[in-house]
């Protein structure tokens, strides 16, 4: 007994490197997330490889113990994500070491990150501010009724990669940063509808595999019943199958199309920003384009 204790002890005082993410094993990674709970299929995990930047911690013998990412859009914003250190070796640490060598790369850009309860500490001591709470709904869809009628003037249709201009803009006019890189490699892996008035693109939303099911975002939109014109062809194609939507809308038509439809609150966590604007879907106007749902909690 006592030697066992012993050689516990050994194992957890590591010796901690940082790599790059791209060097280690995608199952290293997969094995890293399924130990905190979260969704990821290895395959979600090279998208976040293709698409950002990240740092991983391993010991000497190679064990990966924690991760962290970035993903730069343009030339002064980033998101951060996948921020995750292995349970046995939680509060020593190891976030902390790794945020700030995110931080030193990312130097120079507004950041946002969607924090989890157990990080939230973690973030406000690095001087992020906390914006909106996200509600994580997820579900098996069940059948939400009728189609919604189209507005008058109103065309909705099937998008492919002609369209990534038009979405990128209204991407950022309601993000606040462009996103044109990611959003080419999601329309790559998605399923996308579009609502045009007089031939101009005014909302979308993509979907896409991911985790246990589907995951429907991003969705901009100006106003709720443009959002859920472009949302509900998603929710009816995966009628019966495990659909989630991250959303920072806590009440309105939206929120009760999605409630309608089964999805459920299963989770919050916090978007916060160090330094930017963050656009508040909640405050819209009806007339700027907004996002009402996230691409994912890592990209934001
Ligand atoms: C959140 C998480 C990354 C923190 O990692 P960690 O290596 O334990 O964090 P650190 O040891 O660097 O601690 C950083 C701060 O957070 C605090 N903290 C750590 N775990 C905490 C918890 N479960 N609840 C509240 N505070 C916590 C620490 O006390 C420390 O605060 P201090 O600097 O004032 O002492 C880790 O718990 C984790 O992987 N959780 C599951 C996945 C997750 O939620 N990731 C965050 C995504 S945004």
């Amino acid at each position: 007994m006592k030697s066992r204790t012993t050689s516990s002890l050994t194992i957890d005082a590591f010796d901690a490197r940082a790599v790059d993410i791209d060097t280690v094993e995608l199952d290293q990674l997969y094995t890293l997330s399924i130990g905190v709970g979260w969704p990821h299929r290895p395959e979600d995990w090279q998208f976040l490889r293709d698409t950002g930047h990240g740092i991983v911690v391993h010991d000497e013998i190679g064990r990966v113990l924690g991760s962290a990412m970035w993903f730069p859009h343009g030339a002064d914003f980033a998101t951060v994500g996948m921020v995750i250190t292995s349970p046995r070796l939680q509060a020593l640490g190891t976030a902390q070491w790794l945020m700030k060598r995110v931080l030193s790369a990312a130097r120079g850009r507004n950041l946002r990150l969607n924090a989890t309860h157990a990080a939230r500490k973690l973030y406000l001591s690095l001087g992020f501010r906390r914006e909106r709470t996200v509600f994580q709904r997820q579900a098996e869809v069940q059948r939400f009724g009728e189609m919604p009628r189209l507005p008058e003037g109103v065309e909705l249709r099937e998008l492919d990669r002609k369209d990534l201009p038009a979405i990128a803009e209204l991407d950022a006019q309601a993000f606040g940063a462009s996103r044109l890189d990611l959003l080419a490699a999601l329309l790559e892996q998605s399923t996308g509808f579009g609502l045009s008035r007089h031939g101009r693109l005014e909302a979308f939303a993509l979907c896409r595999p991911f985790g246990r099911g589907h995951v429907v975002g991003p969705v901009v939109a100006s106003n709720d019943e443009d959002a859920i014109v472009v949302a509900a062809p998603h929710v009816e194609a995966h009628e019966g199958r495990f659909l989630r939507v991250d959303t920072h809308l806590a009440d309105g038509e939206f929120c009760a199309f999605l409630a309608r439809s089964g999805l459920a609150f299963f989770d919050t966590v916090t978007t916060m920003s160090l330094g930017g604007e963050f656009r508040d879907p909640n405050e819209c106007s009806g007339k700027q384009p907004v996002t009402y749902a996230l691409a994912s909690q890592a990209l934001g």
